[in-house]
C-alpha cells in the first residue's frame, strides 16, 4: 500500500495561517496536481479542521475524516478514529492501492510519525505568512530523497520526495 502526503507550503514553511484558514491561496498548478494525484489514489484522509475548511466532500474520491466524535453522515465521506496502520489495512482490504494524506498538520504529523508514509508531494509557493500552521507539529527525524521538481511559470515549485528507509 502506497501512502503519500500531499501539501502546499509557503516559502517559510506554513500550510495555513490558522486552523480554519482554507487552502485557497495555492497556485492553479498546485490545485491541478492535487486533483490529479488524489483522484489517482481514490481516497483522501484529512483531519476535522481541514474538513471544515472544505465544507463538502471532494468528488470522485472517498473522503475520510479523523474526528473525535462521529460526524453526521454525508455521501462520499466517512469518519474514523482508527490508527494509521489500522486504517491503511482496512483501505487495502477494500481494494485501494494508494492513499493520499491531505492534512492538516495534526494528520500529516500522525501519519509521518507512524512510519507508513513513503512519498511527499510538496508544492512550495512563492508566498510568506510569517506565522501559522506548520507542515509538522512535532519533532521528527526522517531523511528524504528528491525525486522530481518542476518550476512553474508563476514561480511555484512542485516537488516529489521519497522517504529513505
Ligand atoms: N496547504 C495545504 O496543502 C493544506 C492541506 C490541508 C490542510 N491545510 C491547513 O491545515 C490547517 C488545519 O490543520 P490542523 O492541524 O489545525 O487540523 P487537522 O489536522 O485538519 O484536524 C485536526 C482535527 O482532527 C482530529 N484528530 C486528529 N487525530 C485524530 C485521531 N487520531 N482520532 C480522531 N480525531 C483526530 C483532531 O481532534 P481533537 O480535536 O480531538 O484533537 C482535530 O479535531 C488549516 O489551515 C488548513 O487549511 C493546508
Amino acid at each position: 500500500m502506497k501512502c503519500f502526503i500531499i501539501s502546499a507550503l509557503t516559502t517559510d514553511g506554513y500550510i495555513g495561517r490558522n486552523s480554519s484558514h482554507a487552502a485557497m491561496w495555492t497556485s492553479k498548478e498546485d490545485k491541478k496536481r492535487f486533483v490529479e494525484i488524489t483522484k489517482r489514489a481514490g481516497v483522501m484522509i484529512m483531519g476535522l479542521n481541514t474538513w471544515k475548511t472544505l465544507g463538502k466532500p471532494l468528488k470522485d474520491r472517498l473522503n475520510i475524516v479523523y474526528s473525535p466524535t462521529p460526524l453526521p453522515p454525508v455521501q462520499g465521506m466517512e469518519t474514523t478514529m482508527k490508527s494509521p496502520a489500522e486504517l491503511l489495512q482496512e483501505l487495502e482490504s477494500r481494494g485501494f492501492k494508494e492513499v493520499a494524506i491531505c492534512g492538516g498538520s495534526q494528520i500529516y504529523t500522525m501519519f509521518m510519525k507512524s512510519g507508513l508514509v513513503d512519498t511527499l508531494y510538496l508544492t512550495i509557493e512563492p508566498i510568506v505568512f510569517g506565522d501559522g500552521i506548520k507542515l509538522f507539529k512535532e519533532e521528527l527525524d526522517f531523511k528524504l530523497q528528491l525525486i522530481d521538481s518542476t518550476r512553474t511559470e508563476n514561480g511555484s515549485l512542485l516537488t516529489e520526495y521519497t522517504v529513505i528507509r
